[in-house]
């Protein structure tokens, strides 16, 4: 049976990290693959995590199974994060949570569910959108259907034609959107663009399915949940895939949230009964050691503290990288208007390099990102900058 199979082609991400490892360029440079980079360009267990973590090796007293929602109590505090404390669909007990294995599990399971409640069920996700995000969500079933998101001359979001195409949606379509920090783009809605989109799934009977695997790496934990929020107070029904990966460093932990938003109260038991069966059978309960490094840090004023300042120099570092990146660009001398790089969101943007350049730079270089031009701006450093900076020159002189 299996000599009948065809070998498919590596994540391409994947792979070209696999060509980065072997690099030994003395100046290489990683600026393709999601994660946080400080300025040695490391990847660092977060100070609150480690010591939640050393809390966690003398308090723990079992590693017996948990069950298919995760822990209660990491649910109650994750949704207190994402929806705010006092948030009235909370109150009124309208939401059901899973912890779920990292971002992408909550939403494979929310892919499922949506297919459990019917499968004609469609999802319209942004063009361009996360890579995984259609993998995910056509292998639970579900339809895709695309809306104009980012605009690749002007380097913004196409709003008009987002709405437009939005239009052409039917009642129980699900949109996914991005919560803050859009990947691959960092092209976010602002507030007024939120309120307009909710007017219009509004009226279209539309159903918002929000992403959010940045909250904090934005603008800040609260200002990053402002569509969410706004959307759970004004939908009877909606879905949310969180993730702790980037805003807790806990990528291999695997470590997400779904929160299935109901009309009430009864409706959200239900949901949560739907939702949990489906958990059961694909991996019958999510892994525990994330959440219990996030519950440990929720539960402390003190871990609570350390965590939000470090998210905050992280966030700061990642827009004065932005900021730099622009002023190096204009003093070089590079021909072309740079300066959407500082008022985007997030670890990403596209430099809006072609992908015989992103070729080139890596070839010359050993300078790293994807075909797309989508560079992880966290990647760059004070050690790196001019690098980058004048191989960037070269490379588009070259033209
Ligand atoms: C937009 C988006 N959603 C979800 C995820 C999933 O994150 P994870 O499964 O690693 O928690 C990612 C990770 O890169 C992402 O960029």
């Amino acid at each position: 049976m299996f000599e009948h199979l065809q070998p498919l082609p590596q994540d391409p991400i994947l792979s070209m990290f696999a060509g980065y490892t072997a690099d030994t360029h003395p100046h290489k440079l990683d600026l393709g693959i999601g994660v946080y980079k400080d300025e040695q360009g490391c990847t660092p267990i977060m100070r609150a995590v480690k010591e939640a973590e050393s809390r966690l090796l003398t308090t723990e007293q079992s590693k017996s199974y948990t069950a298919p929602a995760g822990s209660a109590v990491y649910n109650q505090l994750a949704s207190a994060l994402v929806f705010g404390p006092d948030h009235p669909a909370l109150r009124d007990q309208r939401i059901v949570s899973a912890q779920t294995p990292g971002g992408c599990g909550a939403l494979r399971m929310a892919a499922e569910f949506i297919h459990g409640c019917s499968q004609e069920s469609r999802v319209w996700v942004s063009m361009p959108t996360w890579a995984n995000h259609i993998p995910l969500l056509a292998g639970a079933g579900l339809e895709i259907a695309e809306y104009p998101y980012y605009d690749y001359t002007t380097k913004g979001i196409q709003f008009e034609a987002m709405l437009q195409a939005l239009e052409q949606a039917s009642a129980g379509d699900f949109i996914l959107l991005h919560g803050c920090c859009h990947n691959p783009s960092g092209a976010d809605l602002n507030q007024e663009q939120w309120l307009a989109v909710a007017d219009l799934m509004t009226c279209k009977g539309l159903i918002p399915f929000v992403d959010m695997a940045y909250q904090g790496l934005g603008n800040g934990l609260d200002q990053d949940a402002f569509g969410v929020r706004l959307l759970a107070e004004r939908f009877p029904e909606m879905l949310v895939a969180t993730s702790c990966s980037k805003n807790f460093g806990l990528y291999r932990e695997r470590t997400g949230t779904l929160f299935i938003v109901a009309n009430c109260s009864a409706d959200a038991q239900t949901a949560g009964s739907q939702l949990f069966s489906k958990i059961r059978s694909h991996y019958s309960m999510p892994p525990a050691h994330g959440a219990a490094i996030v519950e440990t840090i929720l539960s402390d004023t003190g871990l609570t503290t350390s965590w939000e300042c470090e998210l905050a120099s992280m966030r700061e570092r990642i827009q004065g990288l932005r900021q730099q990146l622009v002023a190096a660009i204009e003093a070089s001398g590079i021909d072309g208007d740079f300066t959407f790089i500082q008022h985007q969101s997030g670890m990403f943007s596209f430099l809006g390099i072609t992908p015989k350049q992103v070729e080139q730079l890596r070839q010359d270089y050993s300078i790293y990102m994807i075909n797309s031009s989508r560079m992880n701006i966290a990647g760059l450093n004070q050690g790196s900058m001019d690098y980058f900076v004048s191989a960037l020159a070269e490379v588009l002189s070259a033209r």
